[in-house]
């Protein structure tokens, strides 16, 4: 290789988007185009060295089935790093292994909760190591722009972002948030109250996993008159021996519908904070959901029955945060409301 080639090599720019997801992480490459990595965010480690056995589904399928020497942790809680060691090496293992250990040092645009404290920001800055920029967008912003709406105008715009540990709510005008809330009930919390509902109601002790499978067919937000049904295993805590029960799309609805309802009651509290003008724009425009739980059957339907406004599902409720932090590299107004930090 000649010299000018290896310097204009060198001249690459990387830039990528990651969402430090509670239930999954996504790397979006921006030169690329596509989304480069779509894992759980699930760790093994060796509990007597500390080591990283595995990562995303490797590690995932050890959760729960793990022997007394390696511990399989979710090092993202609730939408926030509740282990930054853990999540460091987590992230760099990701990043290793989609680019090796040859990545040009990349621009990285992390997508954090609407309402992480500082101390956490500056935890998110030093996560990623090597990266020469590290800007920081809230997932409320980058979702929205990921679902296909110009926040650029003056014209408000609604977002439900529902993902497993964390409900972001927010109103977006001129690229920036006007209103928002952040709620601890998501994805996850379905799961819970499946968990619970099953061991009330049967007696039964479902796994996490399983009560996600559960959650993912029969989760309802609306009753049904001709409900489907499936068949779910656990133990039963009786007669201490494993056991299965038939379960309903309608007692699913029971389980999950007081979580429900805290998702919904947050939207009406953030539409009630809105500033008239922008409220009007926003019963023009409706309201965009989006986030793996809001994929949640019906749960548009409810959501436009109590607040009176169009509610419409994005197009990809699963990565809108990570393309829609992609995007934002091209936004530079945009970028320069960003928290950032240079190495
Ligand atoms: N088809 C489905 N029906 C219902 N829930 C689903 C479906 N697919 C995924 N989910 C749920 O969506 C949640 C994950 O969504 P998402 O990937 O948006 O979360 P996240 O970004 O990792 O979490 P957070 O934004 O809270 O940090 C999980 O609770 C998962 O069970
Ligand atoms: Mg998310």
């Amino acid at each position: 290789m000649n010299f000018t080639k290896f310097l204009n090599m060198l001249r690459i720019k990387k830039s990528i988007s990651i969402d430090l997801g509670t239930a999954n992480i996504l790397i979006y490459d921006k030169q690329k185009r596509k989304v480069v990595l779509n894992e759980p965010s699930v760790v093994a480690l060796d509990k007597k060295t500390g080591k990283v056995i595995a990562v995303g589904k490797d590690a995932r399928q050890m959760l729960g089935k793990t022997p007394d020497s390696i511990l399989a942790i979710k090092p993202l809680k609730e939408g926030v790093i509740a282990d930054l060691d853990v999540t460091r090496q987590m992230l760099n293992e990701f990043i290793g292994k989609i680019y090796g250990a040859s990545l040009f040092k990349p621009e990285v645009m992390i997508c954090v909760p609407l309402e992480v404290s500082s101390v956490e920001r500056k935890a998110l800055f030093d996560a990623v190591s090597g990266a020469k920029k590290v800007y920081i967008i809230e997932e409320g912003r980058a979702a929205i722009i990921g679902s296909g709406i110009d926040i650029s105008k003056p014209n408000g715009n609604m977002v439900v972002d529902i993902g497993g540990g964390s409900t972001d709510i927010a109103i977006l005008s001129l690229n920036e948030v006007i209103a928002s809330k952040s709620i601890k009930i998501a994805g996850n919390t379905f799961d819970d109250d499946i968990v619970k509902y099953i061991k009330n109601k049967y007696s039964l002790l479902i796994g996490d996993r399983a009560a996600e499978r559960v959650k993912k067919t029969l989760g309802t937000a609306i009753k049904k008159d001709n409900p489907e049904t499936m068949e779910v295993k656990g133990l039963n805590l009786l007669i201490g021996s494993p056991d299965s029960i038939t379960i309903s799309e309608n007692e699913i609805y029971e389980a999950i519908e007081n979580s429900l309802y805290k998702i919904v009651n947050a939207t009406k509290d953030v539409l009630e904070k809105c500033p008239p003008e922008l409220a009007s724009d926003i019963l023009d425009n409706g309201i965009v959901m989006t986030g793996g739980g809001s994929l949640i059957h019906n749960f548009t339907d409810l959501l436009e029955k109590e607040t009176k406004v169009k509610v419409f599902l994005s197009d990809n409720p699963l990565d809108s945060v990570v393309l829609g932090g992609g995007l934002a590299f091209d936004n530079t107004k945009l970028l320069h409301t960003l928290q950032m930090k240079e190495n």
